[in-house]
């Protein structure tokens, strides 16, 4: 089948390259000349495990091609993927305004009859609203609107692409459920067929669903923090094990961050508001993950006596998470930020995301490597779980640094208590 996507970042990217690799011929489009250059040499403008060798052997194969032009790029697609940014607005709603001038752009452009598949995530409504704007250019029978909303994970996306829970295929028409049923053919896994307002409303739920989940192991976190005696590592095992609940997501941390699950937190609020329905749970999940930065910076502080002012606090890892150099809404930025204000120096090592973090912190000494942070700072802060931040040679580091917050909660509390460390971490006792 031949296909285009427009929007080349983290998910328009995986999406070509891994729909290249089922068979299809794909084009890939950006208005962004450079990202088109970087994939036209054969690889992706950003890190993602596996992608290079898939957009590296089926752009060699003849089934990927890259353009900034969309007109070119879509001019024999049967399928035309959406995978621009939605960015937040002030008030926390999507700005659609990408998606409009893409549509505006498909809706001058387009000859034959296509599906326009919406992958980016949008409201409800976005896909009625998008069918109204191609209308201006487009007779009705030319293309059908649909919604396959994504929900590959960074840092894991090609296996996510390739081996999703599930496949929602949003469309009130038979004719584009056919062609997507189709496009979807060599993807084994459950395929719903929903409505186009069902599908929307399904990719900001599951997101909804994922951050209350984090925020309640943020929330068991600070509870266990605060009675000093309890492992919420044994409690949030315990409350996992039940089926009914299941254990993934149930890990703290550092804080939120990335590009979906904060925006699309506010998303679904602003439509909780816009519809008149309560939204007090979700501000609630909001609050959690904000203290839980707080809760972090509070730890940093305390192991200094309530003084850091002046001190070099040196932080492995800076991405959202591992696996990936995506620094949006990263939790380390209001980590470090606050810290820098109670006059903190920072120097920092991401195995992936120094140059993206650069652009966000002029103030930040970068390191080589992570053990040449370890060795020149008064404190370390473990922030993102590359598992080579768990590899450092805890004991004979500790003739070089003696406080260690580990808010991945890598390392043993008994063994750091025993090397004499001052060690905090994330709702576990030390002792
Ligand atoms: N990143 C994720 O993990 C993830 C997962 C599931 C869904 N999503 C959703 O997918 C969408 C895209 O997310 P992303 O992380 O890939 O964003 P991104 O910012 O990495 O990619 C968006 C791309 O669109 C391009 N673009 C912008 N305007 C354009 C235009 N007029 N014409 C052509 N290209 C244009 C940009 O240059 C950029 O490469 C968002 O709605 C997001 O919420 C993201």
């Amino acid at each position: 089948m031949k296909i285009s996507v427009i929007g080349m970042g983290y998910v328009g990217g995986t999406t070509a390259a891994c729909f290249a690799e089922l068979g299809h011929e794909v084009w890939g489009i950006d208005h962004d000349d450079k990202k088109i250059e970087v994939y036209n040499s054969g690889k992706a403008p950003f890190y993602e495990k596996g992608l290079d060798r898939l957009i590296k052997h089926n752009s060699a194969e003849g089934r990927l091609h890259f353009t900034t032009n969309i007109s070119e790029g879509i001019k024999e697609a049967q399928v035309i993927i959406l995978a621009v940014g939605t960015p937040p607005k002030e008030d926390g709603s999507p700005d659609l305004g990408t998606i409009e001038k893409v549509a505006q752009e498909i809706g001058n452009s387009l000859k034959h009859y296509a599906v326009i598949v919406e992958k980016s995530t949008v409201p409800i409504r976005t896909a009625e609203w998008m069918c109204s704007i191609l209308g201006k250019y487009l007779e009705s029978d030319k293309f059908d609107v649909a919604a396959c909303p994504e929900f590959l994970r960074e840092s894991t996306a090609v296996h996510d692409f390739m081996n999703p829970d599930r496949i929602a295929i949003g469309t009130d028409s038979d004719r584009a459920a056919q062609v997507l049923f189709e496009l979807y053919k060599p993807i084994v896994a459950p395929k719903i067929h929903t409505s186009i307002k069902a599908a929307e409303m399904i990719k900001h739920a599951v997101n909804a669903a994922l951050y209350m989940k984090i925020a309640f192991a943020f929330s068991v976190s600070q509870l266990c923090d605060a009675e000093g005696n309890v492992d919420c590592v044994e409690v949030l095992k315990g409350v996992g094990l039940d089926k009914r609940i299941g254990e993934s997501f149930l890990q703290p941390g550092p804080g939120v961050g990335g590009f979906c699950f904060p925006k699309d937190l506010d998303a679904w609020i602003s439509i909780h508001k816009k519809y008149g329905v309560y939204s007090g749970l979700f501000e609630a999940v909001r609050e959690i993950n904000r203290l839980q930065k707080q809760h972090v910076v509070n730890k940093i502080i305390n192991s200094f006596n309530g003084d850091i002012n002046g001190k070099k606090i040196g932080v492995l890892g800076l991405a959202f998470k591992a696996g990936t150099n995506d620094m949006r809404l990263a939790a380390s930025i209001d980590i470090i930020k606050s810290l820098q204000s109670k006059g903190a120096k920072i120097i920092a090592y991401d195995p992936k995301a120094m140059e993206d973090a650069k652009k966000i912190f002029t103030d930040v000494e970068y390191a080589p490597h992570s053990l040449h942070v370890a060795e020149n700072s008064d404190a370390l802060v473990i922030m993102t779980e590359w598992p080579e931040f768990k590899e450092l040679d805890i004991k004979k580091l500790r003739e070089k640094i003696g406080i260690i917050i580990d808010t991945r909660n890598m390392y043993e509390p008994r063994r750091m208590k025993q090397l004499r460390y001052v060690y905090d971490c994330m709702g576990r006792p030390i002792k």
